[in-house]
């Protein structure tokens, strides 16, 4: 096993980051994104249907853009993050595109004590869940937290894209000549280490197929699984993200999974 590393500063690394991070990274409210560089809902088409009057949640959410979006479908969100400087900017955004989305301090580990009774049609984490210690008992919260029929929603990083890769040609000793060679474990990819204005977090990634058995261990079916690759114009993006062209090629920077919890039709308002 890779060494789990326990970070206590994630909240101050992500209060640091906040104003960089919204400065350079231009993600849209006029799609449903998923991950850097890759297309939104409008191309990919994996929501389930999503009507006016549906509650959402989002864990992690940064500036809150899904949840945006959500809420010009007529949509009632939530949206948590643990920064409080990421929550500035989701407050600023909110106003500016005068919807209505409850923004809620808490880390993702804790979200639970925030929603005691409440249920909801759609709940989403995009790129948030790398970054806390145990995503599979995270994804079995919130399937509790579903109405029958709800759904589910997870994007984080590629098991590929975490790992170490030749960069450039390499010739071995048969002279076979070798771009791209994945150097390092896709069972246990190495962990994503960021140290930024003196704060840490990890980012890690898990096998596709761990992910889909936290789904199923959650009771959730799978309704989508997508490792899309990337294109030039995407709702998330940012000059480093189009420049990392010839890698995202290859590898894709995200997984997503949609999983749907039984026991009733999908909600339709
Ligand atoms: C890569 S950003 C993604 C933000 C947003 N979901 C998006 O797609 O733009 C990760 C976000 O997760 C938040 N985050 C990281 N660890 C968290 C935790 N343990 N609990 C709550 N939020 C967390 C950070 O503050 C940050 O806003």
């Amino acid at each position: 096993m890779a060494e789990r590393i326990k970070t206590h500063d994630e909240c101050a690394y992500w209060d640091a980051l906040a104003d960089t991070y919204q400065a350079i990274t231009r993600i849209s409210c006029r799609d449903f994104h998923y991950g850097p560089q890759i297309p939104g809902e409008r191309r990919l088409r994996l929501l389930p249907p999503l009507t006016a009057g549906m509650t959402a949640l989002e864990l992690g959410c940064g500036a809150a853009q899904n949840s945006v979006w959500l809420a010009k479908q007529g949509l009632h969100c939530v949206a948590m993050d643990v920064s409080k400087n990421q929550l500035a900017h989701a407050a600023a955004l909110v106003a500016r595109e005068a919807v209505d989305v409850r923004l809620v301090r808490s880390p993702i580990e804790r979200f639970h004590l925030y929603c005691h009774g409440q249920r909801f049609d759609f709940i989403h984490s995009s790129h948030a869940l790398e970054f806390v210690q145990r995503p599979g008992r995270i994804i079995k919260t919130m399937a509790s937290f579903l109405r029958p029929g709800g759904h589910v929603m997870v994007s984080t990083v590629h098991p590929l894209y975490n790992g170490s890769w030749v960069t450039g040609m390499v010739e071995d000793d048969d002279g076979q000549v070798y771009d791209g060679q994945f150097l390092t474990d896709y069972f246990e990819p190495p962990d994503d280490v960021r140290d930024d204005n003196g704060c840490r977090v990890i980012s890690r990634a898990y096998p596709v197929s761990s992910w889909f058995a936290w789904f199923r261990a959650a009771g959730l079916e799978v309704t989508a699984l997508a490792e899309p690759k990337a294109v030039r114009s995407a709702p998330y993006t940012s000059d480093d993200w189009a420049d990392h062209g010839g890698q995202l090629d290859r590898v894709p920077s995200t997984v997503i999974l949609i999983g749907r919890k039984g026991g009733g039709d999908v909600l339709g308002g």
